[in-house]
């Protein structure tokens, strides 16, 4: 048997072809998700393997190229771009009648439900959860911020975060004109109705100061992950985002459009 840490400061194992990765609240409900997934044909994300005692998942290991920022490399091009928005559609599209096949159970999800509730939105998604084979997306995995959700919450941030929308000097990439044609990309490969592609910056903005919300209301609570991120200033860092987002709202919106 081989073991190798590969995340959250050796919280998060790979064991063999399995990640052993804690137990939260909100856990079993990520697994009915799950499972949910892959009977609708989607293979590209992690199974329920088992739970070991009270403490740890096994899920299995999605396989491909792992990255991160500043993104460079394979995740940095428009093929892997446009197939994480592919995935994405096809993720929601499978996850529609989750919650009414599930209506008479009780779901707990990390993440407050926001309506209306089109689908499960993964909740991260972003270049650091998916797994890549050559420049395609061929994975996705950390579903512990799963939550219900109108699609374009979750297209929202995939766009912040692949565009991506970040003034921090490490992880910016490219001009203005090269992130409006990124979103572009990402939209189109999604296949973004009109009426979403108007409302795409406003929701960017929304998402980004409810996640800056969150991390101050589970920091005062005492969460210790959220108490170092303040620490590190990753909630100053999402205002200053959110601040550039704003200035070009008109510019990123008449990009989207014809
Ligand atoms: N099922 C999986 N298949 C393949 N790799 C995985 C899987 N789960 C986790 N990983 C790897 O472990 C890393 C951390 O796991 P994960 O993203 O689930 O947790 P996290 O909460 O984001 O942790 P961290 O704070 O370390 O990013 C991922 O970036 C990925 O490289
Ligand atoms: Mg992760």
């Amino acid at each position: 048997m081989s073991e190798q840490v590969i995340g959250r400061d050796g919280e998060i194992v790979k064991r063999d072809e399995t990640v052993v990765r804690p137990l939260n609240r909100w856990s079993t409900t990520v697994h009915l998700l799950l499972q949910h997934l892959h009977d609708k044909g989607i293979e590209n994300c992690p199974r329920l393997v088992t739970v070991e005692g009270e403490y740890n998942e096994v899920l299995t290991f999605v396989s491909g190229d792992c990255y991160d920022y500043p993104l460079q490399g394979a995740i940095a091009s428009e093929l892997a771009l446009e197939s994480a928005a592919k995935l994405l559609r096809r993720l929601h599209d499978a996850s529609a009648d989750f919650l009414s096949l599930h209506q008479h159970e009780d779901l707990v999800w990390m993440l407050p439900s926001r309506e209306p509730y089109e689908v499960i939105c993964h909740g991260d998604y972003s270049p650091y959860n998916v797994a890549l084979s050559g420049e395609q997306v061929s994975g996705v995995f950390d579903f512990d911020t799963a939550h219900p959700a109108p699609r374009i919450w979750d297209v929202a941030y995939g766009v912040y975060c692949f565009a991506p929308f970040k003034t921090d000097p490490v992880d910016a990439l490219g001009s203005l004109s090269e992130q409006v044609q990124r979103t572009r990309l990402f939209c189109d490969a999604y296949q973004l109705l009109e009426k979403d592609r108007q409302l795409l910056v406003d929701t960017m903005v929304m998402r980004l100061q409810t996640l800056v919300d969150f991390m101050h209301q589970q920091a005062q609570q005492g969460n210790a992950q959220f108490v170092a991120n303040i620490r590190d200033g990753h909630d100053k860092a999402y205002i200053k985002d959110i601040d550039y987002i704003k200035e070009n709202h008109q510019i990123i919106t008449a990009g989207l459009l014809d």
